[in-house]
């Protein structure tokens, strides 16, 4: 599976990006993930998956997803060199919380920034030569907060129900070009991003979580390769929930 196939990851250099790209690294795909400011996590990142698969061919590349320019410039430089982008993992994204009261303009604008609007500069640099290729696969990662809301976090959990309108209405544009469309939300992920929040606000979540664990990156990686994977080929416009049963 994914034989002659080009991933691209953004935010792949950490979290459940890297764990995308590692899971990738398994098949034959080749794999080019983003990042924009660790080159260290890229390189270790990349290193990763050559040890998985030696013959392998990855590469990382630096932008900021949140650029318009930029994005467009380095997707067409990737589009020159490997001649297509047949997947887009759409997985960069940032918090920046405060309660909303708090809340200044700068938090509400820089999340939209990257969670939204680097979707929107993403995608929009890629799907001309999906539609091309007549074959695509866009899978952006979504949040169980864009359902269920979440105290503090008013601007990330707005980007996150924001996926949502883009998967659904792009399905419907792509489908007759063969294009799937589809989101990823999963609930409390260890990474980064959810290990710098207070031991109280975890043991919140773990009482909320029927399967008594929170995610690994990898479980939300599993099922990125299925929806990027022709066993998903009838499955577009949906959003999967990958949460250990923590529903609103
Ligand atoms: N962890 C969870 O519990 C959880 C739950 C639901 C949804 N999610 C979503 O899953 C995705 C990944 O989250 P994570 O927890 O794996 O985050 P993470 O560990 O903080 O990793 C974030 C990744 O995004 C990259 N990135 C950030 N800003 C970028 C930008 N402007 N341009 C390009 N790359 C950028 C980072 O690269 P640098 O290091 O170079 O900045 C890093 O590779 C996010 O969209 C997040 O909202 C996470």
């Amino acid at each position: 599976m994914f034989d002659n196939k080009i991933v691209l990851v953004t935010g792949g250099s950490r979290g459940i990006g890297k764990a995308v790209g590692l899971e990738f690294a398994k098949t034959n795909a080749t794999v080019l993930i983003n990042y924009t400011s660790s080159d260290d996590a890229a390189n270790k990142a990349i290193e990763e998956m050559k040890k998985i698969n030696p013959n392998g061919t990855f590469e990382s590349f630096k932008f900021d997803v949140s650029n318009y320019q930029e994005t467009e410039n380095e997707i067409k430089h990737i589009l020159d060199k490997y001649s297509k982008i047949d997947i887009l993992v759409n997985n960069a994204g940032i918090t920046r919380d405060s309660l909303f009261m708090r809340m200044k303009e700068s938090q509400w604008d820089e999340v939209f920034e990257v969670n939204i609007k680097g979707i929107f500069n993403c995608t929009k640099s890629v799907v001309r030569s999906m539609v091309k290729n007549q074959y695509g696969k866009i899978i952006s990662i979504s949040s169980v907060v864009g359902e269920m809301g979440n105290p503090g976090q008013a601007n990330y959990s707005s980007t996150k129900s924001a996926i949502y309108g883009f998967t659904k209405s792009l399905a419907k544009e792509l489908g007759s070009k063969n294009i799937n469309v589809n989101a990823i939300s999963p609930g409390f992920i260890e990474t980064d991003i959810t290990d710098v929040l207070p031991d109280s606000i975890k043991t919140k979540y773990m009482e909320m979580i029927p399967l008594a664990k929170f995610g690994l990156p990898e479980d939300v990686a599993k099922s990125v390769l299925f929806l990027a994977s022709d066993d998903s080929s009838y499955i577009t416009g949906e959003v999967l929930k990958i949460n250990g049963g923590l529903y609103t």
